[in-house]
């Protein structure tokens, strides 16, 4: 870092040269930590000390194993009243309170959140469930999950915060801050390498050092600095050892990320109790057959696992619990089963969330939004605009082996809560369309679609796909596709009603679904518009009738990119082999296309808005005595003539000698989310750290700055680029 010199790639960068100097890297420093919370790691670990040192053996075994509940719907720790030890109750809640007890309200899946790209309703969903949760006596929350979308098939997908390390660390940091401000404790999951359901138990996972530790480990390392209390091991081996007895893995949690909270185990990952003792795990989902921990007590008695090591088992889950200010907290748990209507204080967030989520991917021909005045009749087609007739969404819970009973708008397994209401899309629409004076004709019937259409100035087809938890009993595949989807095409002949419907009419095209489908009719020149809303929750018909509408300007991204066809991915499910590689390397998702100058169908951080935005006047500035970061400033102004959000997206691309095998591609940094009414100009502000624009370099076995070549984009999406400017240190 001897010389810093600038220059700018855009006539649209202004740069004040003056300001840069040669100090300037060395003035670099680390992205500032928002403080988690009153009470510091520090200050909860001495006070869990003395507690712990109360405690007999056998008390401190109590808490390190998870019961099932048996006068409650959870999975408990018993109370310990001679330390004011209250009990946990704990609970699944990706989408809601597990189960959906009480008529618990069920929110958009994750997915939507990274989709929003909006930082304020990340926080704002970890709050809100984290009340429900609350309020119904669960004092721990079995989530986040900070997996990646590697492979667009993988069942658990949705459960997802998108394809992209930074944005899987944004949404889970904001959702972590959330909860544990209501004073429920999150578990963030499953740590670590758990990208696809099929031999989730058994196929070892197998990363270079580089990958594990700039993809996978990036979102673990943002939560554990933003205080998280708990972080759960998954099922499967990581370079040949079970993650729950992995002692690289959990070494570099708890040493080299300095994580002070507990570990604990997927329901059964845990095999060999002592290697997991040993290894760094500290709570076990006990009351499972495959448990190896049944009895913790007398592996401590005989030494094998030494009690120093069940002390600070029980150290690090009454520090998290003091942390958390649980102490103070009385859980209701009697009300976790009581009857009751669904508490509507969350539904206006939920419909927010799902219409801020949808991506309009394609609008031609003014196609969208629906107008009053010129528009007559719409059709509204597909079983997936339809009502429910037996059960709401109705693979939810893997009980049914297929999803047809009307709309669909999560998928299934442990990351769903079943549905105290569902908002269909015809309801929606035609509540919406009369208002309007619009006539809404309609069919679920393929035979019926085409004249259907014909009846109408305008088609809106209703499709779907869906995955779910699970390629193993007692789970069992629906309609074919065992967690994992087995490829990804429409269900239901989805193509076909599309092609039979844009044959004859305007069609605009609703997708709901856990990430990328195929979409062999995207160029049909009838095809005028596609959103994609991916699994909006119980408002899902509302927020999607929101959109088509206009009431909400789309402002959503895609959180994952969507190729022309399966084989252009960076990754796929492996379905049967037993190891599973991550080939890719650092080069997930938009940035495979990227490195191989392939374009996909749509991009990354792509989605179309109803008004257009300018980007104009940017500035950066290198570190100084005032700042420890690069600072980019830039102008962003509402060019059309209705108000909406843009989402400003910040790419780095490292050096090129940093990627001497794979290439190296531009990576996102940062985003935000700005409302904007016509004509009106906001100024955004980025700041690029050390942490930034570092990479793991693996002959030193550490992070490092590099020197060279930095080139920074700022622009719509990962392939909409507005400008772009390059720096050499
Ligand atoms: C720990 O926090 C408590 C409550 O905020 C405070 O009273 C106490 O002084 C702190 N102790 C230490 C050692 O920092
Ligand atoms: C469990 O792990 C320990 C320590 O790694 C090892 O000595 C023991 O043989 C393992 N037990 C079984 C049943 O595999
Ligand atoms: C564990 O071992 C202890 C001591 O040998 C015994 O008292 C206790 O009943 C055992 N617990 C279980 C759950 O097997
Ligand atoms: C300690 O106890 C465990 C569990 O009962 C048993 O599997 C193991 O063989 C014992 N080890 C020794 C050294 O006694
Ligand atoms: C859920 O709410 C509905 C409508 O208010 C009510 O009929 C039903 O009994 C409630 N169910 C539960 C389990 O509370
Ligand atoms: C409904 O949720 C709101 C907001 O979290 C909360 O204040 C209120 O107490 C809840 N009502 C019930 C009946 O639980
Ligand atoms: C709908 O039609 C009725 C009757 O023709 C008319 O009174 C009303 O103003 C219309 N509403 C809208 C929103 O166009
Ligand atoms: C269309 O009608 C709705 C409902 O009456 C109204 O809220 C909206 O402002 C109208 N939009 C236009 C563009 O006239």
């Amino acid at each position: 870092m001897k010389s810093l010199s600038l220059f700018a790639a855009t006539a649209a960068l202004i740069f004040p040269l003056s300001s840069y100097a040669n100090s300037a890297s060395y003035l670099l420093g680390t992205r500032p930590i928002e403080p988690s919370g009153d009470i510091t790691w520090e200050n909860a670990t001495v006070q869990a000390q003395a507690l712990a040192a109360q405690l007999s053996v056998q008390d401190k075994v109590d808490l390190a194993r998870i019961l099932v509940g048996t006068t409650v719907p959870c999975f408990v720790i018993p109370e310990k009243p001679q330390i004011g030890f209250k009990g946990f109750c704990i609970l699944d809640s990706v989408t809601g309170v597990g189960g959906g007890y009480n008529n618990a309200s069920t929110f958009s899946a994750p997915v939507n959140l990274a989709a929003t790209f909006d930082k304020d309703l990340m926080r704002q969903q970890g709050e809100l469930i984290a009340e429900d949760l609350r309020s119904r006596g669960v004092a721990i929350a079995l989530a986040p999950v900070l997996n990646l979308q590697r492979s667009p098939a993988g069942g658990r997908n949705f459960e997802f915060a998108g394809a992209d390390p930074v944005l899987s660390s944004i949404v889970n940091v904001q959702h972590i801050r959330g909860t544990q401000s209501k004073g429920v404790m999150s578990v963030a999951k499953h740590y670590i390498l758990n990208e696809q359901e099929h031999n989730r138990f058994t196929a070892n996972s197998v990363i270079s050092p580089r990958a594990f530790h700039e993809v996978y480990l990036r979102p673990f390392k943002a939560v554990v600095e933003a205080g998280v209390g708990a972080i759960m091991c998954s099922y499967n081996p990581v370079n040949g050892v079970s993650s729950c007895e992995n002692p690289t893995t959990l070494g570099i949690l708890k040493n080299d990320l300095g994580f002070k909270g507990f570990v604990m185990s997927d329901y059964g990952a845990a095999k060999n109790g002592s290697a997991a003792a040993n290894a760094g795990m500290d709570m076990i989902l006990t009351g499972d057959p495959r448990s190896a921990w049944a009895n913790l007590t007398t592996l401590v008695q005989n030494g094998t696992v030494p009690e120093s090591r069940l002390t600070d088992m029980a150290t690090r889950i009454l520090a998290a619990w003091i942390k958390l200010g649980q102490r103070e907290i009385t859980f209701p748990l009697s009300t976790l089963t009581v009857t009751g209507p669904t508490n509507t204080s969350y539904k206006d967030h939920i419909r927010t969330v799902g219409a801020a989520s949808s991506v309009l991917l394609k609008n031609e021909q003014g196609a969208l939004p629906l107008t009053n005045g010129t528009l007559k009749t719409v059709a509204v087609i597909g079983e997936n605009a339809m009502p429910h007739v037996t059960e709401l969404n109705r693979c939810l819970n893997n009980v049914f082996t297929t999803c047809i009973d009307g709309h669909v708008a999560l998928g299934w397994g442990s990351g769903t809560t079943k549905f105290p209401y569902l908002v269909d899309p015809l309801t929606a629409i035609t509540e919406k369309a009369s208002a309007r004076n619009i006539t809404v004709v309609s069919t679920s019937d393929h035979a019926l679609a085409a004249p259907t259409a014909k009846k109408a100035d305008i088609a809106v087809v209703f499709v779907f796909a869906s995955s779910g938890e699970g390629a193993n009993p007692p789970f069992q595949p629906v309609q074919g596709h065992y967690g994992d989807r087995y490829d990804l095409k429409l269900w239901q002949n989805g193509d076909a009603l599309v092609k039979s419907v844009a044959d004859v009419q305007k069609t605009v095209v609703v997708i709901t679904g856990p990430g990328a489908v195929d979409m062999p009719w995207i160029h049909h020149p009838n095809v005028v518009g596609v959103i994609h809303s991916m699994f909006p929750g119980q408002e899902s018909g509302n927020a999607i009738a929101d959109v088509l509408f206009g009431d909400v300007n789309p402002s959503g991204r895609l959180p994952f990119t969507i190729a022309e066809s399966r084989e252009h991915y960076a990754a796929d499910v492996d379905y049967t082999g037993l190891t599973i590689e991550y080939k890719e390397g650092t080069l997930i998702d938009y940035r495979w296309f990227e490195a191989r100058g392939k374009s996909p169908l749509f991009a990354f951080g792509h989605g179309l808005s109803y008004t257009t935005f300018q980007y104009s006047q940017i500035t950066v500035t290198a570190p100084s005595s005032d700042s420890a970061a690069f600072t980019l400033l830039v102008t962003i102004t509402n060019t059309g003539n209705v108000a909406g959000h843009e989402v400003v997206q910040l790419y780095v691309q490292l050096p090129e000698h940093t990627c001497p095998k794979q290439g190296c591609a531009k990576e996102l940094r940062d985003f935000e989310r700005i409302s904007l009414v016509p004509h009106e100009s906001r100024i955004v502000r980025f700041r690029l750290y050390k942490d930034d624009l570092s990479y793991y370099d693996e002959s030193k076995g550490s992070w490092a700055l590099p020197f060279g070549d930095f080139c920074v984009s700022i622009g719509a999406s990962s392939s909409d680029i507005r400008s772009t400017a390059t720096f050499t240190m």
